[in-house]
């Protein structure tokens, strides 16, 4: 007999749930309240509370619109100048390593992507170890190239620390060509970066195991510096032959919207690296063809320029001067905040109920992912001590 099949057409798709963080941005949207505060959406905001376009941007856009005289194809590469002016920024002493090649990616995002698909081409076993709070777009990306993955306890949220022998078990529990999963600095949401030694740790066994380590990097200069954020991924390099890097200039160059980033990649040998690269240039083909230039054209055309680079970093450190004060600021105002002067980035986790962070929402129009995660520079200067005493409160109750 035969089974009859139903057709299935756009008709069956299921719903799809609603990404909570994008789902805020409209509830914050929608409150009328004027003395709101949005501490939920993952962008650097000044005193006044805008998040402005970098001068030195603005100066190299006028730039780019000057002296841009074609806007044909450039491969799926994208520019290549500006994957070799971000070269020594992010890899230091290993940038002259031939054994590491690099392209331009739509964002870190885009970047991410790519790097897991170049592993599930190399080995569609490979499981990725992920510690857990992670940037909540981390495992819809990885199942997407469907991957496995195995997730460990990486933050103890009431005292806000990182629950380190945890994610030393984990990773000594993966098998060789099995990822681990790493965020080079600022931990997103959690702001609890791994400590110089433990990252030695941590790089000791990723070697020993024969694990790759995947390392997303998508805060370099928010935390510490341009060359500390970047001591992670430089000791990986330093101790294992397979690393990817997904990088991004989004929030360090301050142009969320244009998609800026690259990938990294390094194997065994320079010929390695020329063949898994052609693995990544055809991944990238079909997905995306080439990456949109505008955004990376103006990077590029920042970093080739001594003085608007001298005059970008400037305004890097203008950005993380601020974070680090209101860290500073919101830790001092109440021992039981005391833990986010220790983290770095934008991000920092509440710890409090998803009941407290809504009837926060409710009684004082204050906006924070459901998780308690929040930008410590998501408040303009004037709503800080609301901000404080509204979540002292709610620590209270
Ligand atoms: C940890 C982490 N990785 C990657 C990204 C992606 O950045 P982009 O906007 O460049 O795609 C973000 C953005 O929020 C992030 O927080």
């Amino acid at each position: 007999m035969l089974t009859q099949t139903h057709p299935r057409g756009l008709a069956d798709l299921e719903p799809v749930a609603e990404d909570s963080l994008i789902g805020l941005i409209a509830l914050v949207n929608a409150d009328p309240r004027p003395d709101k505060i949005d501490v939920g959406v993952g962008v650097f905001r000044d005193g006044a509370g805008n998040t402005p376009i970098l001068k030195v941007m603005k100066e190299a856009e006028q730039r780019l619109l000057d002296t841009q005289v074609t806007k044909a194809y450039l491969g799926s590469a994208g520019d290549k100048r500006f994957a070799e002016l971000l070269r020594p920024i992010l890899l230091g002493p290993h940038a002259r390593d031939e054994r590491i090649a690099g392209l331009q990616t739509p964002g870190g995002c885009g970047a991410l992507r790519l790097g897991f698909e170049l592993i599930a081409t190399a080995n569609p076993d490979a499981r990725v170890f992920v510690g857990t709070p992670t940037w909540p777009n981390h495992p819809p990306i990885i199942n997407a190239v469907r991957l496995g993955m195995v997730e460990y306890p990486y933050y103890e949220r009431g005292q806000g620390i990182i629950r380190f022998e945890n994610m030393i078990a984990a990773l000594n529990g993966a098998e060789a060509g099995d990822v681990a999963l790493l965020h080079g600095c600022c931990h997103n949401p959690t702001g609890a970066d791994l400590s110089e030694d433990q990252w030695r740790e941590v790089v000791r066994v990723v070697s020993d195991r024969g694990l790759i380590p995947l390392i997303d990097i998508a805060y370099q200069g928010f935390g510490r510096g341009v060359d500390e954020d970047a001591f992670g991924v430089r000791l990986m390099l330093d101790a294992c032959d397979e690393v990817i890097i997904a990088q991004s200039c989004d929030k360090n160059f301050s142009v969320y919207r244009d998609r800026v980033g690259s990938l990294w990649v390094k194997t065994g040998s320079a010929s390695g690296t020329k063949t898994a690269m052609g693995h990544v240039f055809q991944r990238a083909r079909e997905m995306w063809s080439m990456p949109p230039d505008h955004g990376a054209a103006s990077v590029h055309i920042i970093l080739d320029d001594a003085e608007l680079r001298a005059r970008w970093l400037v305004e890097l450190k203008g950005m993380r001067d601020r974070i680090n004060s209101m860290r500073q600021r919101i830790a001092a105002a109440d021992p039981r905040l005391a833990f986010i002067g220790r983290q770095y980035g934008m991000f920092s986790m509440l710890p409090l109920s998803k009941q407290q962070v809504l009837k926060l929402r409710e009684d004082d129009a204050i906006y924070m992912a459901d998780s308690g995660r929040f930008n410590v520079v998501g408040m303009g200067d004037d709503q800080i001590d609301r901000f404080i005493a509204a979540v002292a409160g709610a620590l209270d109750a």
